[in-house]
C-alpha cells in the first residue's frame, strides 16, 4: 500500500465513518426520515471535499500495480466515498448526466477496468474482503444496525462458499462414489449454518434504522457517464454454483441467465472463473435422474437422499430470504414510504414490484415449488423422492 492510499484508508475508517453516522443523527431526527435535502450541508461540503483532496494525489499515482489486493482494496475506499456522497444526494444519477465526482470516477474507472471488476464498490468490500485492524473492520456508519447487517451478511457468504465449495467438488467423484456422501454432508451443515445465521439477522436487525439508515448506502451510482447497480449480498459465485450444480436454476434460461451476465463482473474474479465453469457442467439432479435403474444399489439411497436434504435446506434459505429478510426489511417498510422516494428503494434499480417478483421466482426454482409460468424442477424431486425405498 503507497503512503497516499494508507491516508486515504486511514480517512475512510476514522473521519468519513465520524460524517456519515452524524448526518444519519440529523436525517433521523426528522418526520420524514427518508429527506436528506437540506441537512447538514456543512457536513456534506466537508464529506466531499476531504475524499476529493485525499483522492487527488491516488489518481495522479495512477498506478495501480502494487498487487491485486491493494488494487481492490483502493477500489473500494473510492467506492464507499461515491456510494456516501450518493446517499446524501452530494450525486444524484437521475440529476446528472455524468458524475460530478470527476477524479474518484477516473480512479475507480483505471482500477476496475485494470483488474476486471466494475468500477463501484461490491459486497466484497464490506463483507469477504474487509481487515480488521483491532478489531474494527470498515464501514460507512458507527450505527450498531449497520454492524449487525454487515456481520451477518458475511457470515451467510461464507457459509454458502463452504456449501458450494463441497458442492463443485462433486462431479469429478461421481455421484456414486462413496466421498460424494462427506460433501453432500458438509454443503447440508454449510446451508444450516445460513439458515442459523438468516435467523439471527431476522432477529437482531432493527427494520427502521436498517431502511432508513443502512440501505441507502446501497443505491445505485454514476462513474463516469454509467450508472451501477447497487451491492448484494448475493454477488458472489457461491450461491449460483450450488443453483446449478444441484439443478434447481438452469444457466440457458433467459432470466436466471440474464442475473448470471448482470452480476459477473460485480464478483471477485477468482468468483467469477467459478461461475464460469459451473455454467458450463451437468447438474447433479440429472446425473441421479439419468441412473434411476441403479436406484435399489445402497449409494444410491444414501447420496440421493443426503442430496434431497441439500436441495431441501437451500430451498429453505431462499424461502427465508424471500418471505422473512425482503419481506420484512423491503417490502413492508415501503409501504408506509412517501411516495416521492419511492423510486429510490432498491439497490438494484428496477421498480420494487418488478423486483419483488424476480425474487420470488428465483425462491421458487430454489425451492423447487410448483409454478405454471415458470420452469421448476417440482416434478423431477418427486420422482426422485419416489425412488427412495424408506
Ligand atoms: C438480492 C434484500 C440479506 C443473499 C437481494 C435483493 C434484495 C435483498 C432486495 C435484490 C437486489 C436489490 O436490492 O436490488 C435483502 C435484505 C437482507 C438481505 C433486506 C437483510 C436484511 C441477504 C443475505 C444473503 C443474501 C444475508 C446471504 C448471502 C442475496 C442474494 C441475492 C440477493 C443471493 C441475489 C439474488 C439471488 O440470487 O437471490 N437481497 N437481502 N441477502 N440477496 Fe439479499
Amino acid at each position: 500500500m503507497t503512503a497516499n492510499s494508507r491516508a486515504f484508508d486511514q480517512w475512510i475508517r476514522t473521519s468519513f465513518c465520524d460524517l456519515n453516522t452524524e448526518l444519519e443523527h440529523l436525517y433521523w431526527q426528522q418526520d420524514d426520515k427518508a429527506n436528506v435535502v437540506n441537512i447538514g450541508e456543512d457536513l456534506k461540503q466537508q464529506l466531499e471535499a476531504e475524499g476529493r483532496a485525499l483522492i487527488l494525489p491516488l489518481l495522479d499515482e495512477g498506478n495501480t500495480d502494487n498487487g491485486f489486493d491493494n488494487a481492490f482494496d483502493l477500489l473500494g475506499n473510492v467506492g464507499l466515498y461515491m456510494a456516501a456522497c450518493r446517499r446524501h444526494e452530494i450525486t444524484e444519477p437521475s440529476r446528472e448526466r455524468s458524475s460530478p465526482l470527476i477524479e474518484a470516477s477516473a480512479l475507480a474507472m483505471h482500477i476496475g477496468a485494470s483488474i476486471g471488476v466494475t468500477p463501484r464498490f461490491a459486497t466484497a468490500h464490506l463483507t469477504t474482503h474487509n481487515k480488521a485492524f483491532n478489531g474494527n473492520y470498515k464501514r460507512f456508519t458507527h450505527l450498531e444496525d449497520e454492524k449487525v447487517f454487515i456481520d451477518y451478511n458475511t457470515k451467510a457468504i461464507l457459509a454458502y462458499k463452504r456449501a458450494a465449495d463441497a458442492i463443485i467438488k462433486i462431479q469429478p467423484l461421481g455421484i456414486s462414489h462413496p466421498i460424494t456422501a462427506d460433501l453432500l454432508n458438509v454443503a447440508k451443515q454449510g446451508l444450516k449454518d445460513v439458515i442459523d445465521s438468516n435467523k439471527l439477522l431476522f432477529e437482531k436487525l432493527d427494520t427502521d434504522r436498517f431502511f432508513n439508515c443502512v440501505r441507502p448506502y446501497y443505491k445505485p451510482y454514476r462513474v463516469g457517464k454509467e450508472v451501477y447497480r447497487g451491492a448484494n449480498a448475493g454477488d458472489f459465485a457461491g450461491i449460483n454454483v450450488i443453483d446449478l450444480q444441484l439443478g434447481l436454476c438452469f444457466a440457458n434460461e433467459p432470466s436466471y441467465s440474464q442475473m448470471l451476465v448482470d452480476k459477473f463482473l460485480y464478483m471477485m474474479p477468482e468468483d467469477q472463473l467459478i461461475l464460469r465453469d459451473t455454467m458450463r457442467r451437468s447438474s447433479i439432479m440429472d446425473d441421479f435422474l439419468n441412473v434411476s435403474a441403479c436406484h435399489k444399489q445402497s449409494w444410491y439411497q444414501e447420496n440421493l437422499s443426503l442430496f434431497l436434504d441439500v436441495c431441501k435446506l437451500h430451498g429453505t434459505t431462499a424461502i427465508q430470504h424471500h418471505n422473512q429478510l425482503v419481506g420484512k426489511y423491503i417490502s413492508k417498510p415501503s409501504t408506509g414510504m412517501a411516495d416521492k422516494h419511492m423510486d429510490k428503494v432498491t439497490a438494484s434499480g428496477p421498480p420494487l414490484h418488478v423486483l419483488l417478483d424476480s425474487l420470488e421466482k428465483l425462491r421458487d426454482r430454489r425451492a423447487a415449488h410448483k409454478r405454471d409460468d415458470i420452469r421448476t424442477r417440482y416434478a423431477d424431486i418427486q420422482t426422485l423422492k419416489s425412488s427412495l425405498l424408506t
